[in-house]
């Protein structure tokens, strides 16, 4: 730093600012003023001049005009949070298998359907002859009540006394006479032959169930009702 602590710039800057200022205005060195001539006698006014550019606009006040053009698109926002779980929506309609479990429900709980073990029984009210019922219950996807033991025996007895009406069973008489069996040719593993039943030496070759459970061999043509187990 060359420069004196009354001067606060330095030499380079000095030139800079001057090197700028001259190329500007300063082509010579300015030679000393000259004295100011003394004032001429007043003359008339001149024409007018030539219209001057438009000034600079001026400030906004008052009344606008007609608004703008809509904005362009912000930028889309982000995600936000997952808001509180709202209130339980009502009751939809019962979907198809809702459906079946309420007709269940319902057949259940009139004593048209009985559920045992597993199995579920039930009748149409019909009363046909064995074939029939072989047929109606295949119809149905199922298969003629067949009792495997004391369960399901009750089971079948509470449809038969609900309906006060004797049922066939899915039981047969075997080629051996007095010897019964399942449809499938499978031995008994369970009975409940009224007594001295079976009696018909075949010439019954269908089982009967009784009002109270027990079973009687008969002949296949009698009207009885029909009672599925699926
Ligand atoms: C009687 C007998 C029974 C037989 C039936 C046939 O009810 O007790 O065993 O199957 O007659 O008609
Ligand atoms: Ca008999």
């Amino acid at each position: 730093m060359t420069t004196s602590s009354l001067f606060p710039v330095s030499i380079n800057q000095l030139l800079f600012f001057s090197v700028q200022n001259c190329m500007e205005k300063c082509a010579g060195t300015p030679g000393i003023p000259g004295t100011p001539g003394a004032s001429g006698l007043p003359r008339r006014d001149g024409r007018d001049g030539m219209k001057g550019d438009p000034g600079p606009p001026g400030m906004v006040s008052g009344p606008q005009g007609m608004p703008g053009l809509p904005g362009r698109d912000g930028v889309p926002a982000v995600k936000g949070p997952q808001g509180e779980k709202g209130n339980k929506g009502e009751r939809g309609e019962p979907g198809p298998q809702e459906k079946i479990s309420l007709s269940f429900a319902v057949l259940t709980l009139e004593g048209k359907i009985t559920e045992v073990g597993g199995k579920i029984l039930t009748t149409n009210g019909k009363e046909v002859n064995f074939e029939s019922t072989l047929k109606a219950c295949e119809h149905a996807g199922g298969s003629i009540a067949t009792p495997k033991n004391q369960e399901e025996n009750d089971a079948i007895l509470d449809i038969v006394k609900q309906f006060n009406r004797y049922a066939y069973l899915g039981i047969r008489e075997s080629d051996v006479p007095g010897e019964f069996q399942y449809l499938d040719g499978k031995p008994l593993i369970y009975n409940n032959w009224y007594t001295s039943e079976p009696n018909g030496k075949g010439g019954e070759n269908c089982v009967e169930m009784y009002i109270d459970g027990s079973w009687n061999d008969r002949q296949c043509d009698q009207y009885r009702l029909t009672i599925c187990e699926f």
